[in-house]
């Protein structure tokens, strides 16, 4: 098994990137409406990344690095077919591991509750003050942070 953290750029890694994106996060949950042409997603500081299984495209996040050594952790999926095989967890560490190189030492995210468990599991713990605006707030969803070890 191969694993791949790239930063997406090309046009059919985009298409993965967003199939995955609208299939995990939005259909899944009985959401409609995503859209795939947001201007957030082509920002500089703005990493959209999919994680590469052997080539093909299984996971995804996006890394916003705020510009003061922290960053927001966004909208992390891994296509339903591949879950709970760990690669969930190879793509925290290669995410913490990309900001790391970016020069970042706080992570933050806002988890959707029922995967709560999966960023306790991979090193995640709850904030109650401290978080940044940007990462927003909402009752369903748990503000969490992680210290990257330089
Ligand atoms: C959350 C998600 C990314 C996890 O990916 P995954 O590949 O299934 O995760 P892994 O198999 O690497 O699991 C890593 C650990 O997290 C735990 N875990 C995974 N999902 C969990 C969940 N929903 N609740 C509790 N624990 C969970 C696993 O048990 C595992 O722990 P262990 O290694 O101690 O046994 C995946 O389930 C997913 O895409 N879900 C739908 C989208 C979503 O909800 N994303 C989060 C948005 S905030």
């Amino acid at each position: 098994m191969n694993h791949a953290l790239v930063r997406v750029s090309d046009g059919a890694d985009w298409q993965v990137y967003h199939a995955i994106r609208r299939s995990s996060l939005w259909q899944e949950r009985g959401l409609t409406g995503y859209d795939d042409a947001r201007p957030e997603e082509r920002l500089p500081n703005h990493h959209s990344l999919l994680l590469k299984l052997d080539g093909e495209g299984i996971g995804t996040t996006r890394l916003d690095d705020l510009g003061d050594q922290t960053g927001i952790v966004r909208l992390v999926a891994v296509t339903a077919r591949q879950r709970g095989r760990g690669h969930g967890r190879v793509l925290s560490a290669m995410v913490e591991d990309y900001a790391r190189k970016l020069g970042l030492h706080t992570l933050f995210v806002s988890a959707v509750l029922d995967a709560e468990g999966f960023y306790s599991a991979t090193g995640w713990a709850r904030v109650a003050s401290g978080a940044p605006p940007l990462l927003g707030h909402a009752d369903s969803f748990a503000q969490m942070r992680k210290r990257i070890v330089p």
